[in-house]
């Protein structure tokens, strides 16, 4: 195991100045994604906060968060959920808009692969404004399963992301690496 998981996750975490606009500092995972040590024991730490929270599938948020959630739910022995954006999904789907910044923004899932007993940990790169994991939390709900928390990598605490999710988090912890 990973002496310090949390400074080697850092460590490999590029900021990129002005991306995508002038003023923002873009945190950019893939050099995070390419070192095999790092990528493992970010799997394994939130596989293990899985299991802590009693977890029965894992939902990646699209499309970062679906490249951090499929690992995890391989390594914790669960199912994976993609949270996709509109239009996605084939089958029967649940969608919750939410609001941007600018305008409003939709994500899907298919409720048939969530079931009542279910406990759900929603998995993303960066909890920012906090809108797409409050609206992945209202559609588990409106699937009829339970939420288990959400972990993210990244919590950009400038932002009231963390206030804006605890109505919805209802008691479940929101955990950020
Ligand atoms: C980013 C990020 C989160 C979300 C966080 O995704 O990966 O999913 O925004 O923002 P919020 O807390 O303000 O909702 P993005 O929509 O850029 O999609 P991508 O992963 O497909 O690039």
């Amino acid at each position: 195991a990973v002496a310090d998981p949390r400074a080697l996750l850092l460590s490999r975490i590029r900021d990129v100045p002005d991306y995508p606009k002038p003023g923002v500092l873009f945190k950019d995972i893939t050099p995070l994604l390419a070192d095999p040590v790092a990528f493992t024991a970010l799997t394994d730490t939130l596989a293990e906060l899985c299991r802590r929270n009693g977890a029965t599938k894992v939902a990646g948020l699209e499309a970062r968060g679906f490249i951090l959630a499929a690992p995890v739910a391989v390594r914790a022995g669960l199912g994976f959920i993609p949270v996709r954006k509109a239009g996605k999904l084939p089958g029967a789907t649940l969608s919750q808009a939410y609001e941007l910044e600018y305008g409003t923004a939709e994500i899907e899932v298919h409720a048939e692969d969530l079931t009542a007993g279910d406990r759900v940990m929603v998995i993303d790169d960066v909890l920012a404004t906090g809108g797409t994991a409050e609206a992945s939390l209202q559609l588990i709900r409106r699937a009829g399963a339970s939420v288990a928390g959400v972990a993210v990598l990244m919590e950009l605490g400038f932002l009231p992301g963390r206030t804006r999710l605890q109505p919805a988090l209802a008691g479940a912890p929101l955990e950020a690496l």
